[in-house]
């Protein structure tokens, strides 16, 4: 959950959006970590559903970073990663996602999609509840449609975690907070059962080498 980028800013008396510019940079510097390190599968929340009630400028300013980060695809395929967006579809009614963004996030799924490397995957117009509701529907649906259970329309975690945005990431190792909100944010709620936590004060522009280690730490006990 990259969080503080406006704190960052303004500490340095700078406007809320160059701490999203220099989040973005910060964002591209860790993967480059992360695959040093040998993650296999980086999950970062982008932009909320709640997000788009912030001032306009501030919402133009983050959209175009995203962008901006789904067109590096020279330096993924460099890294051999491959690229991920989740996200409310594009095609419901309710995603908010702008047609240019769409088309960038295409793309780079496309030109990164024979990469075997770790695995980004960004989360744009993404929250967790939406995507666990969505998920009910469509496990519920496809549940009475079969009527082979006993009670048709009953699902199970496993139907439900089947209609996820993405029923293939795998479940969270560790969940990265920055900033230093202690608090669960609207994001993977789902997917972190079991999850290890890792909050830290450093705001998302500053998380770099030594913050990633921290957590990686959490997830690989020194014994393995
Ligand atoms: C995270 O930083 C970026 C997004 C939510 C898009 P914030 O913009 O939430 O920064 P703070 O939390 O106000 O410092
Ligand atoms: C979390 O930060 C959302 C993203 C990082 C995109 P926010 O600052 O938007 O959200 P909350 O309300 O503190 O969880
Ligand atoms: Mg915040």
């Amino acid at each position: 959950i990259m969080d503080g980028n406006g704190r960052w800013a303004k500490r340095r008396g700078l406007p809320r959006t160059a701490g999203h510019t220099e989040g973005e940079e910060a964002l591209a510097r860790l993967v480059r970590v992360a695959v040093r390190r040998n993650v296999g599968w980086l999950t970062v929340f982008g932009f909320s559903t709640e997000n788009w009630t912030r001032p306009r400028a501030e919402v133009r300013h983050i959209v175009g970073l995203h962008k901006k980060l789904f067109g590096r695809v020279a330096e993924l395929n460099e890294l051999n990663v491959k690229v991920q967006w989740m996200g409310r579809p594009f095609d419901t009614p309710e995603a908010r996602t702008p047609k240019f963004v769409q088309r960038a996030i295409r793309k780079a799924i496309a030109d990164t999609a024979n990469n075997t490397g770790m695995v980004l995957t960004v989360a744009f117009d993404y929250g967790s509840r939406a995507e666990i509701a969505r998920a009910a529907k469509h496990a519920r649906r496809a549940s009475i449609a079969s009527a082979s259970g006993a009670v048709a329309g009953a699902i199970t975690p496993h139907q439900l975690g089947a209609h996820l945005y993405d029923p293939n990431l795998p479940p969270v190792d560790v969940l990265v907070r920055t900033s230093g909100e202690t608090r669960i944010s609207n994001f993977m709620l789902w997917q972190s059962a079991g999850a290890r936590v890792y909050f830290t004060d450093c705001s998302w522009p500053d998380f770099g080498a030594a913050e990633i280690d921290e957590a990686i730490a959490l997830a690989r006990p020194r014994s393995a």
